[in-house]
């Protein structure tokens, strides 16, 4: 009798605890707010309001027990607002923003031209009852999309620009739930045609921008690792328990009209799981990362509807351990592989090490990418983004350009070049510089 009451009471207790977790999140939610209107709207940016000296204090408290520290001569700076760990990371296309999100249910979205700076301004949007796990900025810059970690799918949110902030909404109606296992990534094509998500089983969909279901695709892959799509956006790249990494083209007609997903080409050499891989900005290169404690190279810039099969430019070691992450920079001259929370770059043209940082994160890395312009490699793993000098690409690129050089006859070209390399070292001092 006593225990049947007792569980009866506990699930009185834990249904009342259910009916009012939805308030107070609501409560706390509004109660941080600053605006009148951000009350209204669904996610609104709103500049971080001051905290008082006494908040002050006690965050800087909070954040001495809780934050990981670290430090290094190539650390640019590190952005730090989100209360919960940071998941995913992306830069807009236009190269201006980077955006963030996190388990405090918030996306922060950063101005790139601040990296520099002492202060980093960032604008919030709130997700309303729920977290984003992946998020990704449309081409152009006008909407970005999340994966809700309880949803379990997509919903999109508009940027509306007022005066030098965004205004954010949640577009009517997420997508509807279809995938059976946890999505791994999201993405959006740089046409603006599709949007792709992959769950860790073996499947990956195609969507319109509407959230209707334009292509499956079974990656028969035994399950996937990851999956992305190409910064060109013509491509859909998976890799999982199989050594091989499948890359399809998504296809349409001379009128724009959805056609079909092809296979394009297949990058064979791995001799265990592939972990992770990465394109250039053009899809011209590959980077790839495996279980067999090797990264490599490939030249995906064939013609493979003549049969053309990619080629293997460079194999390197690494040290094997997961959960690991690749970067490769748009220029394809610089891979970053993280492992655990560490990060090694490597020169694509050698396969040297250029630069190791060790526990950079206080959990391991979550996400890691180069900005557009190849000057920075940013990563997350706990609430920090932390952005480096990619000094490795800044080498990289004056050493191709004296390559260059020596073989121009013309003396235009040559003085151009010239300029060019001067230009670049001098950068490179600067940024050395403030290393010493
Ligand atoms: C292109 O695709 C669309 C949608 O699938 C279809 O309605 C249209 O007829 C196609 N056009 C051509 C020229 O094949
Ligand atoms: C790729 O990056 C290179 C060098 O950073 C740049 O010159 C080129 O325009 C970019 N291409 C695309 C397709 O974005």
């Amino acid at each position: 009798m006593e225990v049947v009451a007792l569980v009866l009471l506990s699930v009185l207790l834990g249904g009342l605890v259910l009916l009012l977790l939805p308030v107070w999140g609501k409560k706390t939610r509004e109660g941080s707010e600053t605006e009148p209107s951000a009350q209204i709207a669904n996610g609104q940016a709103v500049p971080e309001k001051q905290p008082t000296k006494k908040q002050k204090q006690q965050k800087l408290r909070k954040e001495k027990i809780q934050q990981h520290t670290f430090t290094h001569p190539l650390l640019a700076s590190a952005l730090k607002a989100h209360s919960g760990n940071v998941t995913c990371l992306d830069f807009s296309s236009n190269g201006k923003y980077l955006a963030s999100c996190s388990d405090d249910r918030t996306v922060r979205i950063w101005s790139t031209k601040d990296f520099l700076e002492r202060e980093h301004h960032c604008m919030r949007a709130n997700m309303e009852f729920d977290h984003a796990t992946h998020v990704r900025f449309s081409p152009d810059c006008r909407a970005f999309i999340v994966c809700l970690a309880n949803g379990e799918t997509i919903r999109v949110f508009k940027m509306t620009k007022k005066e030098d902030t965004f205004i954010f909404s949640a577009a009517h109606g997420d997508f509807q739930k279809k995938h059976k296992a946890s999505i791994i990534n999201i993405g959006i094509a740089e046409t603006g045609k599709f949007i792709m998500t992959a769950s860790s089983d073996t499947s990956i969909l195609i969507w319109d921008l509407k959230g209707e279901i334009l292509a499956s695709i079974n990656t028969n892959q035994v399950t996937n690792a990851y999956a992305s799509v190409s910064p060109c956006g013509r491509f859909v790249g998976s890799c999982g328990f199989t050594p091989d990494v499948k890359v399809w083209e998504v296809c349409y007609n001379k009128s724009g009209g959805f056609r079909e997903v092809c296979r394009a080409f297949e990058l064979k050499g791995h001799s265990a799981g592939v972990c992770g891989f990465a394109f250039s900005n053009d899809s011209s290169r590959m980077a790839t990362v495996s279980k067999d404690g090797t990264w490599k190279l490939w030249n995906t810039d064939v013609e493979y509807k003549k049969q053309q099969d990619p080629y293997l430019l460079y194999t390197g070691r690494w040290s094997g351990k997961e959960p690991c992450r690749i970067a490769l920079s748009p220029d394809a001259r610089v891979v970053a592989i993280s492992s655990v929370s560490d990060i090694t770059m490597y020169s694509a043209q050698t396969g040297e090490i250029e630069e190791e940082f060790h526990s950079v994160h206080g959990q391991v890395i979550s996400d890691l990418a180069f900005d557009t312009s190849n000057k920075f490699l940013v990563s997350t793993g706990d609430r920090a983004i932390r952005v480096f000098h990619n000094t490795a690409g800044y080498r990289a690129a004056i050493s191709d350009m004296k390559d260059m050089f020596k073989k121009a006859t013309n003396k235009g070209t040559k003085d151009r070049l010239q300029q060019q390399i001067k230009d670049a070292q001098s950068a490179l001092d600067a940024v050395c510089k403030q290393r010493n």
